[in-house]
């Protein structure tokens, strides 16, 4: 018998396919619909630390290939993700999940951060380090500079387990100066890859979203192989501890697959959780467990990583 579990920090997962932040997790409604899915794990709609209505519509758009999106992070406020999932803790709820935030500055993120440090939370929290589409604020990881110092600044007070979200990298020296500066710290995963920002899809002569005249983050298939070389490249330079959750073009038990023959020790889905609601995860589980029995493989380590390459 395979099986899909898989681990994060001390987190134990029954399976290690979830829905990635932004798809389908902006109420406890929503939440609730993941939590009593096959998914291992739900991810929340990165919130603020105050509510907000995000970018006018309409701000998503689907495309044979895939989806382009500027939300700009709607999301009901932190604090009701974390009371929902403080009573989560309190019902002894057998599964974790994950609480993604960002603070629309760097003093709102200590604010958010702190908060949870100080509350009875016990589970993953997740750090957006890379939302595409609030204007006139850029995606934090692509500044390496102001990444080093946020997380040096986060460690001096935050001591549960976190983990960061970032946008994907297109250059190698990149992924070694942002490995550098990730070894730093004693973070409990990285979520590679976030949309590929601010592209632009056209139909006939005009653009399909509203928000900045059209530019908006790239999901679903276009993104795959910029989530698997980003997912491979921080496999190959973090530290073991720092373990990868996969995200980026994933829609079938292949996809999972090759995300975790890249390293990724839980793999998201995010487009594809949109086009086809919470069925998804157990459709794509049984097609990863399909290609692991093929292979003799029964659980995700014996081929997580274990890409092999052309002599
Ligand atoms: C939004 C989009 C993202 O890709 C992200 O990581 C965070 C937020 C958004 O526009 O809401």
């Amino acid at each position: 018998m395979t099986s899909t579990a898989t681990h994060i920090g001390n987190f134990q997962f029954d399976n290690c396919l979830m829905n990635a932040a932004g798809v389908r997790c902006m109420s406890i409604k929503e939440l609730e619909a993941i939590r009593h899915s096959k998914a291992g794990a739900f991810v929340t709609k990165t919130a603020t630390l105050e509510e907000r209505a995000g970018n006018p519509h309409p701000r998503m758009a689907s495309t044979p290939l895939g989806t382009i999106n500027s939300m700009g992070l709607p999301n009901k406020g932190f604090p009701y993700y974390l009371d929902y999932l403080l009573s989560l803790q309190k019902e002894n709820a057998d599964q974790s999940n994950i609480l993604s935030v960002v603070g629309m500055s760097q003093l709102e993120t200590h604010v958010i951060l702190q908060t949870i440090q100080n509350s009875d939370y016990q589970g993953l929290v997740e750090l957006n380090l890379s939302c595409p589409n609030v204007p006139g604020k850029p995606q934090i990881a692509y500044d390496f500079e102001t990444t080093e110092k946020l997380l040096k600044d986060i460690f001096t007070y935050y001591k549960k387990p976190l983990g960061v979200k970032l946008p994907p990298y297109f250059d190698i020296v990149h992924f070694d100066q942002m490995a550098d500066i990730l070894n730093q710290f004693p973070l409990t995963f990285i979520n590679s890859v976030n949309s590929i920002g601010n592209g632009l899809v056209i139909d006939d002569e005009t653009v399909v979203i509203k928000p900045k005249n059209g530019f908006g983050g790239i999901g679903g298939d276009y993104i795959k192989p910029t989530a698997l070389a980003n997912v491979h490249a921080f496999y190959q330079r973090l530290k073991p501890s720092i373990q990868i959750i996969g995200t980026g073009g994933v829609k079938s038990g292949r996809d999972a697959f090759e995300h975790i023959l890249c390293g990724a020790s839980m793999v998201q889905i995010g487009s594809a959780f949109g086009y086809e609601d919470v069925p998804i995860f157990e459709r794509v589980q049984k097609e990863l467990q399909d290609i692991m029995t093929e292979k003799g493989y029964q659980t995700i380590e014996d081929f997580r990583g274990k890409l092999h390459y052309i002599d």
